[in-house]
């Protein structure tokens, strides 16, 4: 690695913001934002993301007016725009006149005009206007120096069940199935209950009153649902890419967010943006901290270079169930913890706090006092005086030794599925297990698409990986075949992408050849029921899965000690090709997988930063760009931390010291530089 991308390659920093809506406010506020910015040392607005009714009042009037003033303001004031469109929210003449624009739900009824997020993604007159205000803005916009990079909407998410959307779903059927209704009917398994389909016109989404037990039918209807939605997007982006094809593109993903592949919706952007509100201090903040950065491993891994984040609070939501503003201290390192994951911003929602509506008691930079006396202000700008300082860090890579793959896919069919636990699957509970090991010991983690390429890896992590194509089977055996340790768990390659079982054993496609296993059952376990695994003398607690195993000539690791299973294999290891498949056939409550993934990380010579352990609630990160490594550490606990002994001496970006033991006070964090290859 030796070089820097950034996501704004006309502004190659470090980027501090906010989401900004001064069409709220009487102009006389303008001018006081723009002071109030360079205070908070603030070098950016995301301006114009619900402004749609203010640039178009009436249908095909437009009046950029205040778009105009603003970016010069922000421009003059030395600061940079992210520009929206406005797609996100629809001005009430729009929604009026074409009914259509409204989305429809799973029980058939058209909403009404209210809220946001909720437009039908295939009406062609929802598309055509949005592209045509869309294009308006690139045209006057496009070529502004202020403006840096468009943020195309707002959260695209939701389904909509219109007629038109049930039409193209037809054709994207009838597209992928090559216009062969035995086909579908052969994938989907239709002769299960007499399901049979004469035609594709006959093909309703899945919903209340429709069909839903068709699995293969189901998934389909999600991956139209992140193809339609990718479709609305490029048909936003095309005026972008036609009158400023110089200026970047992203859209703003979500926590935890499970209606669109985001790894498809990625590849039309130019680089990833995402909005992310941890519930802080509610419970125990290691673990929130760490399922933090699990997202910000996600974002950064999508296009595998820096991304935004586009949006945090800088105090606190107003939309959870109890809404309680982050200690002093966590605020600026909860901030920075996007940065030392591959962030090139802290952006926050919202720059000065809306005065009336559902976001009026939401955290902002500017409270409804106006000024700039307050702790949250102060904490913002102790943020950008450090963003300020980090400001060489900005475009640099993450050098990630381990992948964990998550696949929405699997996600769609596990939930789907009638077996196991019915209801709670927990595959992001099982993806963050598997990520904690990493984080706690400080080492870099991507988390990839099935079909990534892993060669640069050393261990990949593949958890729950029911449904398993032929393509990701290949993907898999020829990491391994090629040096590379994979780890795999219960329930893999039981499905294939049509979400039929895979004949012949599991795991399918040719990957019990692979693990040098074959599954045989699964003992679901009811909550509470707890079974044990032995490791070497050492009793591992397990729960929810417990998988029996067939030996093909894989090598056991460890076996249960209780079941009707007991002295069975639980973990085993399988030489294939110049590497190794190692394969978890149960779910532990943590100290198994971290007893084994540690044996294999000093095996495979991948280490943190810091010598020795992380204390508990400390975690280590960093980036580079080939000739400097930068080093992170940061202490999620509101108690100080015992001393950290660096690899090797470092310097402190922050201080200008060299140092090579660090002691973090409650929520600290270190900021290290050192040269790669240079003696220590
Ligand atoms: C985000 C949204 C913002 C604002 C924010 C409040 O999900 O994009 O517009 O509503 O939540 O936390």
């Amino acid at each position: 690695m030796s070089e820097k991308k950034y996501p704004c390659p006309s502004f190659p920093h470090m980027i501090h913001g906010a989401d900004y809506n001064p069409e709220q406010w009487p102009q006389e506020y303008w001018d006081r934002d723009m002071e109030l910015m360079q205070q908070a040392n603030c070098n950016e607005m995301t301006v114009g993301i619900f402004a749609w009714s203010t640039l178009e009042p009436r249908e095909g009037e437009y009046d950029f007016s205040y778009l105009d003033t603003i970016i010069e303001k922000i421009g003059e004031a030395g600061g940079k725009v992210i520009l929206a469109t406005p797609s996100g929210a629809r001005p009430r003449w729009l929604a009026e006149k074409y009914p259509e624009v409204l989305r429809v739900d799973a029980q058939g009824n058209r909403e009404h005009i209210r809220g946001r997020h909720n437009h039908c993604p295939t009406s062609p007159v929802y598309r055509q206007k949005v592209r045509a205000i869309n294009e308006q803005l690139a045209r006057r916009y496009g070529n502004n120096p202020t403006v840096i990079a468009w943020h195309i909407s707002n959260e695209y998410s939701g389904q909509c069940h219109c007629p038109l959307c049930q039409k193209a779903f037809q054709e994207y059927l009838k597209e992928k199935f090559h216009g062969d209704i035995g086909e579908l009917n052969r994938a989907y398994w239709t002769t299960f209950w007499s399901h049979t389909y004469d035609r594709f016109d006959q093909i309703e989404p899945p919903g209340a009153l429709t069909e839903t037990g068709i699995h293969g039918l189901n998934l389909d209807w999600k991956r139209f649902i992140t193809r339609q939605t990718i479709s609305f997007i490029e048909n936003e982006i095309a005026p972008i890419r036609e009158h400023c094809p110089h200026l970047p593109v992203t859209t703003n993903m979500m926590y935890e967010f499970t209606d669109l592949d985001y790894h498809k919706v990625a590849q039309v952007l130019d680089f990833a943006s995402w909005d992310s509100y941890p519930e802080w201090h509610n419970g125990d903040d290691t673990v929130i901290a760490q399922r933090a950065a699990f997202w910000h491993d996600v974002y950064r891994s999508l296009k595998q270079k820096p991304f935004l984040l586009m949006e945090s609070t800088p105090s606190l939501v107003n939309w959870k169930p109890y809404n309680k503003p982050k200690a002093p201290g966590l605020d600026t390192l909860s901030s920075l913890q996007a940065v030392f994951h591959g962030s090139d911003s802290v952006q926050y929602f919202q720059w000065r706090k809306s005065r009336g509506s559902s976001e009026k008691l939401h955290g902002s930079v500017v409270g409804h006092d106006g000024t700039a006396d307050t702790r949250v202000f102060a904490s913002v700008q102790r943020t950008g005086d450090v963003l300020r300082k980090m400001d060489r860090v900005a475009g640099t890579l993450t050098d990630a030794p381990v992948a964990l793959i998550l696949d929405w896919e699997n996600l769609w069919a596990l939930d789907d599925c009638q077996g196991y636990a019915q209801k709670d699957k927990k595959y992001f509970e099982t993806l963050y297990s598997y990520h904690r090991v990493f984080w706690e010991r400080g080492i870099n983690c991507d988390i990839v698409a099935p079909d990534a390429e892993l060669s640069g890896y050393k261990l990949v992590i593949a958890p729950m990986l029911y449904l398993t194509s032929q393509a990701t089977a290949e993907n898999l055996r020829a990491f391994v075949a090629a040096g590379g340790t994979l780890y795999g768990t219960y329930m893999l390659g039981t499905v294939d992408e049509n979400d039929l079982c895979h004949l012949g054993g599991i795991p399918g496609c040719g990957l019990n050849e692979v693990f040098g296993i074959t599954a045989e059952e699964i003992d679901t376990l009811y909550p509470g029921e707890v079974r044990h695994a032995d490791l070497g003398g050492k009793c591992h607690r397990l729960v929810d899965y417990c998988e029996t195993l067939r030996l093909r000539d894989a090598q056991v690791l460890c076996s249960y000690a209780d079941g009707y299973y007991k002295d069975t294999p639980a973990v085993t290891c399988h030489s294939f090709g110049a590497g190794h498949a190692i394969y978890q056939a149960c779910r532990d409550e943590g100290s198994l997988k971290e007893e084994i993934l540690e044996q294999w990380l000093y095996k495979l010579g991948i280490h943190s930063e810091v010598l020795g352990t992380l204390p508990h609630g400390v975690t280590c990160h960093s980036r580079t760009d080939g000739r400097f490594a930068y080093v992170f550490l940061e202490n999620y606990l509101d108690q100080a931390a015992p001393t950290v002994q660096l690899r090797q001496p470092m310097t402190d970006l922050i201080t200008g010291e060299t140092v090579e033991r660090c002691a973090l006070p409650p929520y600290g964090y270190g900021i290290f530089q050192y040269e790669k290859g240079a003696k220590p």
